[in-house]
């Protein structure tokens, strides 16, 4: 079984309320209909029931009426929402009356009926742009205890089974935050352990990057990843996790030895935090074109109940994996 076959499984045995609120997107509802099928999880769709179910025909998809339909401009708990978002807003200066509009956007209904602990975790992003999912999610949601930054790893499955666990990877952060301080540096680490362990199912060996390997290079950008290494050990003493490294001695054994003799990550690392979202970015992008890597995610973590993105090029199995995905995150929380 492989790894993505794997997390389907898991989340089977959970069996998560996954809100979806692009509800009436077509490949959404398709992703839906199968998701309910193979029983992976629980579906909310948000959007009008006469929309959905005319997709629904349209493509003979015989299992959507197992899902729960919610309207954002009928749902009964709405006034309840308003008032928890008033409450929760209130020293930004959120009025009752922005408020109410708010909620008849879904991407707000979503993030509000996990809040509330009417749904498990969201998957959007086949619609709508990036930080249109996110911002709801910041804003309500929150980050979990001890967390102040979301980011989002990759888990990349490379065709070359030398490097990682058996050739998968994680890559952190590439989707969120652009340009963290060496602290927030250190908090994406520690939540990438988490994620590896939790969705990867292996024990993470964490490589901190930098143009620099142990000394090699003098700059305020390698000082950042040095003391973020500092910081992610004081945060999790327990991590297995070394830097600053280049990316070669970082996976290459005889680079790592020669590089960073004596460091126990050094040329055998299964995960990469970048320094930037730039270089993140850059390079899941090119390891997944370059070498025709699996890129699966991003997985956005931090946050205290599981919203995950996709890319609004999305495939409908891209859907049904995002979701077994948050699935098992809500199941680990
Ligand atoms: N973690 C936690 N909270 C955050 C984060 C974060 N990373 N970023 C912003 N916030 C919070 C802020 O604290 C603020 O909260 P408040 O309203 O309670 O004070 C709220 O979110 C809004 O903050 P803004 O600074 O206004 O954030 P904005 O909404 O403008 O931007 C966004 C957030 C959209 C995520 C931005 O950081 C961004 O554009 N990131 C890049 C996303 C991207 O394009 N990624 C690459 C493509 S994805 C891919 O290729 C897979």
């Amino acid at each position: 079984m492989n790894l993505l076959e794997k997390i389907r499984e898991q989340a089977k045995a959970i069996n998560q309320r996954i809100v979806l609120p692009e509800g009436t997107e077509e490949r959404t509802i398709q992703a839906a209909d199968q998701v309910i099928n193979e029983g992976i999880a629980r579906i909310i769709l948000l959007g009008s029931r006469e929309d959905i179910m005319k997709e629904a025909k349209k493509h003979n998809l015989k299992h959507i009426e197992q899902a729960s339909i919610v309207d954002p401009n009928q749902h009964d708990k709405i006034d309840h929402y308003i008032h928890m978002m008033v409450e929760l807003r209130k020293h930004k200066g959120l009025t009752r009356d922005e408020a109410s509009q708010l909620i008849r956007d879904p991407l707000y209904l979503g993030t509000l009926m996990i809040k509330n602990g009417d749904a498990d975790g969201e998957v959007a992003g086949a619609r709508n742009a990036t930080g249109d999912v996110l911002r709801p999610g910041f804003q309500y949601v929150k980050t979990l205890p001890g967390i102040t930054v979301v980011s989002g790893a990759f888990i990349m499955i490379m065709k070359d089974k030398e490097f990682g666990n058996d050739g998968i990877m994680i890559f952190a952060d590439c989707a969120v935050h652009p340009d963290p301080t060496e602290s927030e540096l250190a908090e994406i680490a520690v939540a990438t352990a988490k994620t590896t362990k939790a969705i990867a199912g292996f024990e993470p060996r964490i490589a901190m990057l930098s143009f620099s390997t142990k000394g090699s290079a003098k700059h305020e950008m390698v000082d950042k990843v040095i003391n973020a290494t500092r910081i992610a050990k004081e945060m999790a003493p327990d991590l297995k996790i070394d830097g600053e490294l280049q990316a070669d001695a970082a996976i290459i054994e005889s680079i790592g030895r020669n590089k960073a003799p004596g460091s126990e990550i050094a040329g055998n690392a299964n995960v990469l935090i970048f320094p930037s979202l730039d270089t993140g970015n850059i390079a899941y992008k090119l390891v997944q074109r370059l070498a025709y890597a699996e890129a699966v995610g991003p997985v956005l973590q931090g946050m205290a109940a599981p919203i995950n993105d996709l890319s609004r090029g999305c495939s409908v199995s891209d859907i049904v994996n995002l979701i077994a995905i948050t699935a098992n995150q809500a199941g680990n929380k």
